[in-house]
């Protein structure tokens, strides 16, 4: 680990409309964080009351470092919470999933026909001897029976991994071994960018020697539709069409877990994060409620595919958990042209909305003209997640997406906290680059690698300090690899990223800590540099890399993505470098610009950097299973 470093900090603040707050479910997050302080088990417990049990716990929590137990001695089922509670109450006609394909067909599914497939699902399940506890591997499309196929697994105690249906067969391989899956739900196909992605057949390749996978289920959307191995390979729709109509939920202990999530390390093989059941529960209800500020009307849209954590959390559990109408869209942003996005919103008429910092400097590229084609008016939140949201991008989407009324929550978590645990509540100023403070319910600070808080300005290690209901128990057969978030820096969870602090303690995430490039004996985050490169109008997208240099022991190279319609000529160079300099110092100008089309990205869209390297030094880059392109 590194030293800590300076950072300059920008002061701008923006002050939200006062009537924010007055409706909202934190009105006051100064006091909603004192009254956390006070009683922390009691802040948790309270969140956890609102939702229903089949058994109380005993104790709120039971921490013995580094691991802890939530609500231990409860009984639940995540699924009774997502679907029961409302299919029995004033939600069962309310849409919980609308669902847009890219050529703008649609399906609704009501919270009554959503139960109704789930609990068929499981119950087709429970026919080809999936047990409580077994492993399902789920490799879909962004479509409705993805979510049925989640909320089928956790009805019946089975555990699933959502592999993301972008990836190649040689990362479902192992992710499908290592996770011992006894059977795969996917589907014959996907489609993205009007082209059909044969994922049944990267499935047949994935599963050709593995000894684990004992059935196939196989949504069948091609037409004609894909044909089927008789003795292991089973129709899904007629799997629910054959299977009893009720299925009651499995009642599954508090510490139960619900799924495993792989992850991609910084090096090596992928890490399956596994979230347990009723602590993920109370931590994803409770975000989605208080940091989305959602309400019965809200119409949420999280445009993460579900095969990612932001997915899981808030697609799927948190937002089910707390009766919310949710859209999903097949295929990519910008097709069939770059007003898809803002078509939805208008036609939907959604009110919160989530993405990601790639996916608005990619509008941003495409300039204002797609949005300013659609009525946004329904928009009262947007957010941001996966990434830092560096100034420049923030100032675009606040005043080109949210006309300078809507909030925006950019969230700081990972696969590993399970929930939101650093942003700006709504109503709260909000200082453009920084993510915010700990929400009420965590605590988080910047600290040196000896775990002594740093100081104002001076970057160094973002660190949890408690635990929390939503944290991950372990990883998946790798118990070691899961004892090293905690025994990093002594007494607290290492997040793995680098972040510095304002003087009234908001937090601006720099980027992963191996994304320093040490210039001549100073470190130099490199999403610092990128951000300095795209505040520039030129500047669609930047990644910069070190490069050993016998002098400086590194310099920056800059890949920069121009805007649609600048050219790359050497007075820009110039005048890049001028900028960069004018922004952060003469020790962060990069001493190569390339100028590119495209950057390495990982399919949830962060950048590569990491390619860009072996790329630059000719050498294996390693672990790209994750690449998208
Ligand atoms: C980064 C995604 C800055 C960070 C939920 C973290 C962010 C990693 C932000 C986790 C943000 C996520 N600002 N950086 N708002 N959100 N990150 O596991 O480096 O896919 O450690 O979880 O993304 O990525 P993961």
């Amino acid at each position: 680990m590194t030293e800590t470093f300076d950072v300059k900090l920008d002061e701008k603040l923006y002050i939200p409309d006062p009537r924010i707050k007055e409706s909202a479910w934190t009105p006051d997050y100064t006091a909603a964080y004192r009254e956390f302080l006070q009683d922390p088990e009691g802040f948790w417990e309270k969140a956890a009351r609102e939702l229903e049990w089949f058994r109380p716990w005993e104790h709120v929590l039971e921490w013995e470092y580094p691991y802890a137990r939530w609500f231990t001695g409860a009984r639940l089922n995540i699924t009774y919470n997502c679907l029961d509670r409302h299919v029995r109450g004033e939600r069962r006609d309310k849409p919980a999933i609308i669902w847009r394909g890219e050529a703008g067909e649609e399906r609704i599914l009501t919270y009554e026909q959503l139960s109704a497939g789930v609990m068929r699902l499981a119950n087709g399940l429970k026919s080809l001897g999936i047990e409580k506890g077994d492993r399902v591997c789920i490799y879909m499309p962004l479509v409705p029976e993805q979510i049925i196929a989640m909320l089928a697994c956790a009805r019946i105690g089975a555990v699933h991994s959502v592999v993301f249906g972008g990836f190649g067969a040689g990362a479902l391989h192992m992710r499908i071994q290592d996770a011992e899956a006894r059977a795969v739900i996917t589907a014959d196909v996907g489609y993205r960018r009007g082209k059909t992605i044969p994922l049944k057949a990267i499935v047949d390749e994935a599963t050709k020697d593995t000894q684990s996978v004992e059935r196939i289920v196989v949504l069948r959307r091609a037409d004609p539709p894909a044909e089927l191995r008789p003795d292991r390979e089973v129709d899904l729709a007629e799997l629910m069409a054959n299977a009893a109509p009720e299925c009651p939920p499995e009642v599954m202990d508090a510490e139960d877990p619900l799924f495993i999530l792989y992850t991609s390390g910084s090096t090596g093989a992928p890490k399956g994060i596994v979230h347990t059941c009723g602590g993920y529960m109370v931590g994803t209800y409770y975000t989605t409620r208080h940091v989305f500020d959602i309400k019965d009307e809200d119409i949420f849209w999280c445009t993460a595919d579900t095969g990612w954590i932001t997915g899981h959390s808030y697609i799927v559990y948190g937002p089910l958990a707390t009766g919310a109408t949710v859209v999903i869209r097949e295929g990519t942003p910008d097709y069939p042209d770059p007003g898809a996005f803002w078509k939805i919103v208008q036609d939907l008429g959604v009110t919160i909305f989530y993405t990601a910092p790639t996916a608005i400097r990619m509008f941003m590229k495409y300039g204002e003209e797609w949005p300013d084609r659609y009525d946004l008016s329904s928009l009262r939140i947007l957010g941001s997640v996966g990434e830092p949201l560096n100034p420049e991008t923030f100032e675009w989407y606040y005043r080109v997406i949210g006309k300078e009324r809507c909030p925006i929550v950019d969230t700081w978590w990972q696969t590993e906290t399970g929930m939101h645990m650093i942003t700006t509540m709504i109503g709260e100023p909000m200082r453009p680059g920084f993510a915010g403070k700990p929400i009420p319910g965590v605590v988080a600070d910047v600290v040196d690698k000896d775990g002594n808080p740093v100081p104002p300005g001076t970057g160094g290690f973002l660190v949890i300090k408690e635990p929390w209901p939503a944290m991950l128990r372990t990883v998946y057969k790798n118990d070691e690899r899961y004892c090293r978030y905690w025994n990093t820096i002594p007494g607290c969870y290492t997040a793995g990223d680098l972040a510095v602090k304002s003087e009234d303690g908001y937090i601006m995430v720099l980027g992963r800590a191996d994304d320093l490039i040490v210039v001549a004996g100073h470190n130099i985050g490199t999403a610092e540099v990128e951000s300095a490169l795209v505040s520039h109008d030129a500047v669609a997208e930047a990644a910069v890399i070190g490069k050993p240099d016998p002098l400086k022991g590194n310099i920056i190279k800059a890949f920069v993505i121009l805007r649609v319609g600048e050219n790359p000529n050497d007075g820009l160079t110039a005048e890049l470098a001028r900028h960069v300099r004018k922004n952060l110092g003469p020790i962060a100008v990069p001493a190569e610009i390339a100028y590119v089309d495209r950057l390495p990205k990982t399919r949830s869209g962060k950048i590569m950097r990491r390619v860009l390297k072996a790329q630059e030094l000719g050498m294996d880059p390693g672990d790209i299973s994750t690449l998208e392109e």
